[in-house]
């Protein structure tokens, strides 16, 4: 019987990795059953990703939608847990750190199914954030915790993982950016849409709930970035969360920032490429600054990616005053880092089909 594995996405950057590792698992004959939770749902936000990465389509849509983190983590264990009973699958395969990571991790654990965690062992060590809370029971829960560095790895012995259930794999975002370049240079026209050609700009992204849904910060952050609006073009797809506390705001303290709607992964890849400098919140899109050689200024206390950080490409700026955070934005033009490789070298999904097919007996 061939080796089945049941895979659990649900959020933006799950099918970015998703796109690799299907791929890397198809090619290695192992039998995959995909499950979309349905946590994101918008076009902009799932669709556009399985159509541009050649993602096929989820095998189910659990539908769950947004929801407290209670309601929509409760909603996706009952659904994934009637989804492995009939499925029966002798694996699950999870990625990162969000609510269907966890919720999928719960399921497979509670039905004694094997969980495979990519991007394992990464911690923040800032239990406040709904994604560091994740991360600890998927990677308490997992048998197989696929890492993307030696920092990851590290920190997982530290916590007592055995080492035999640790994969360095590298980092799967490598692969996708490795794999994709090339299809977003000849088929995105973001650039030239929003006439970006030899433009200087800021490339930015802001979701972090502790960013969003304090309402003072997040104005802080909107007000820094319209100072830098004034010298050079800030560009901001805006993730729906932070749209929607946007839209409860009476002021609106943008000014010339450019909010466009989030973008697809191309254009994503050719937005991030040609900026002057990025600067965000999100994980990946730190780590893809880096992958391009962007100086990236992340508005957060800490990192997960810290070696973005040790290597000189990416500055932390708590996000505590308008001018505090234009300075560092402004000041980051041109400051190049040290040229490494700590995510490994774009095989990463080779590697987790690989141990998945050395446990599975094929
Ligand atoms: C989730 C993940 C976060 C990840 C991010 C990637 C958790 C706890 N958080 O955060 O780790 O970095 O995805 O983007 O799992 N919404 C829409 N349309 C959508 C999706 C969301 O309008 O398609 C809005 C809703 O108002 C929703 C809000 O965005 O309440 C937040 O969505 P949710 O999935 O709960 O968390 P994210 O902030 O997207
Ligand atoms: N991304 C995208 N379009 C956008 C914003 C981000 O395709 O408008 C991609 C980005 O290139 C990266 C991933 O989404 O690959 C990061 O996801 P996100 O910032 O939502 O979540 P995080 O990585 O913080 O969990």
């Amino acid at each position: 019987m061939p080796f089945r594995i049941l895979t659990v996405v649900g959020a933006r950057p799950q099918f970015i990795k998703a796109a690799p590792v299907s791929a890397a698992l198809h090619q290695a004959g192992i039998s995959e059953y995909l499950v979309h939770t349905g946590q994101h749902y918008d076009r902009e936000m799932s669709e556009v990703f399985f159509e541009e990465l050649d993602i096929r389509p989820p095998d189910l849509n659990l539908g769950i939608g947004s929801g407290t983190h209670g309601a929509q983590t409760g909603a996706m264990l009952s659904a994934l847990e009637q989804a492995m009973l009939a499925q029966r699958p002798h694996a699950v395969l999870v990625y990162g750190d969000t609510n269907s990571t966890l919720a999928g991790t719960l399921a497979a654990a509670k039905l004694q199914i094997p969980v495979a965690h990519v991007e394992a062992g990464l911690r923040s060590f800032n239990r406040t954030m709904p994604e560091e809370i994740n991360r600890i029971v998927a990677d308490a829960l997992s048998h197989w915790l696929f890492v993307p560095s030696d920092v990851a790895r590290d920190n997982l012995l530290r916590e007592g993982v055995p080492a035999e259930r640790i994969h360095w794999t590298g980092d799967v975002m490598y692969d996708a950016l490795l794999q994709f370049r090339q299809r977003a240079s000849e088929r995105s026209i973001i650039l030239q849409r929003l006439n970006l050609i030899g433009q200087p700009y800021v490339l930015a992204t802001i979701h972090r709930p502790a960013n969003t849904d304090d309402h003072a910060r997040l104005m802080t952050i909107l007000a820094g970035l319209a100072l830098v609006a004034r010298e050079l073009r800030v560009v901001l797809p805006l993730h729906p969360r932070t749209r929607a506390r946007l839209d409860g705001m009476s002021a609106k303290p943008a000014g010339l920032v450019e909010i466009i709607e989030p973008v697809g992964f191309l254009d994503m890849i050719q937005l991030e490429a040609s900026a002057e400098v990025i600067t965000t919140d999100s994980g990946g899109v730190q780590k893809e600054a880096f992958f391009h050689g962007v100086p990236c200024v992340t508005l957060r206390e800490e990192t997960e990616w810290v070696e973005t950080v040790a290597l000189g490409w990416n500055r932390l700026c708590p996000p505590t005053g308008a001018e505090t955070i234009a300075a560092a934005i402004l000041a980051a033009r041109g400051v190049l880092g040290k040229p490494a490789h700590p995510y490994g070298d774009g095989r990463a999904a080779c590697r987790i089909a690989k141990v998945i097919l050395s446990v599975g007996g094929l």
